[in-house]
């Protein structure tokens, strides 16, 4: 006989999901046993993704499309619902980390784009999946923010500002959600994924040294607390959020590395810099 897995018979959305930490979240929540749903803009990589889940025994489907876009997120629940007949979970993950630069010179259009992708998506594929299926049976949600959402720092201001907007986002539904549905973040610090590659490729190894854990993260390492986040273990948890940064918080007092030098490697190597 199967031992039963946490997730298993519940139904999960992930945006996002077709490489980075998006694909390893539908990973480790399709190996816990949850049908899993995933999007992404390029349709090839899409069907890639399912198929690779797929190939591990996993019950996937995908919806490519832009989540800027309010009719896929009614596409992606409305697929869902039809394949599972349920939405239990959602993960927020997909973002932008455009536009770069100097707030003064932020482009107006990328500025909405940044916060229609990283703030509005979150909220209008939470209202869709309510309407669905959460009111009436419950369900989790994880919104994937940043360590950077509630610090300042150079060329990123438009992100991290979209970002400190998701953290207040969870916090208020989840007040106005509970008790049927419980709302949480993740911030995690650098990830080794190609939203980041730019800051991890060249510098990587000051970084790493400047950290209390010594490494930068992989995806697993947010995929893992994603997991756990939505899983009945963390059942009276809700309206928080969870730092998966390596200890990049508090390396300041690492004996490890020079944490003004990982600061001036962070700012040397953000484009437009
Ligand atoms: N990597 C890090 O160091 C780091 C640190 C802190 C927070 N995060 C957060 O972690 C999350 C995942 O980032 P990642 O590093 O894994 O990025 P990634 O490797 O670039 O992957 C991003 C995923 O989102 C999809 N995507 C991007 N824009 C989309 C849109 N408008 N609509 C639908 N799908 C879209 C991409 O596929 P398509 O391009 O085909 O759409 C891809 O599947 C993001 O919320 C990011 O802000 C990452």
């Amino acid at each position: 006989m199967t031992a039963q897995r946490p997730l298993d018979g519940r139904a999960a959305i992930v945006t996002g999901a077709s490489r980075g930490i998006g694909r390893s979240i539908a990973d480790e929540l399709a190996g816990a046993g949850a049908h899993v749903c995933v999007t992404a803009r390029d349709a090839h990589d899409v069907g890639e993704a399912v198929a690779a889940l797929r190939a591990r025994g996993a019950d996937a489907i995908g919806v490519p499309g832009d989540v800027a876009d309010p009719a896929h997120l009614w596409e992606v629940t409305d697929r869902a619902m039809t394949a599972y007949g349920r939405v239990d979970i959602v993960v927020n993950n997909a973002a932008t980390n455009q536009p770069y630069g100097p707030l003064m010179d932020a482009d107006p259009d990328a500025w909405r784009t940044a916060f229609a992708v990283n703030v509005e998506a979150p909220l209008r594929l939470v209202q869709c999946a309510w309407r669905a299926w959460m009111s009436e049976h419950g369900g989790a949600v994880v919104n994937v923010c940043t360590e950077g959402a509630t610090h300042v720092g150079p060329n990123i201001g438009a992100y991290n500002t979209s970002k400190a907007a998701l953290l207040h986002l969870t916090a208020q539904l989840a007040g106005e959600l509970g008790p049927l549905v419980r709302v949480n973040s993740v911030s995690p610090g650098l990830v080794r994924t190609e939203m980041a590659r730019f800051v991890w490729e060249r510098a990587e190894e000051t970084v790493a040294a400047g950290l209390p854990t010594g490494r930068i993260g992989e995806p697993v390492d947010v995929a893992r607390a994603v997991r756990w986040l939505v899983s009945d273990d963390a059942e009276w948890i809700t309206g928080t959020d969870l730092l998966v940064d390596g200890g990049t918080r508090v390396r300041a007092a690492s004996p490890t590395g020079d944490a003004q030098a990982v600061q001036r490697q962070l700012r040397y190597h953000f484009p437009g810099a």
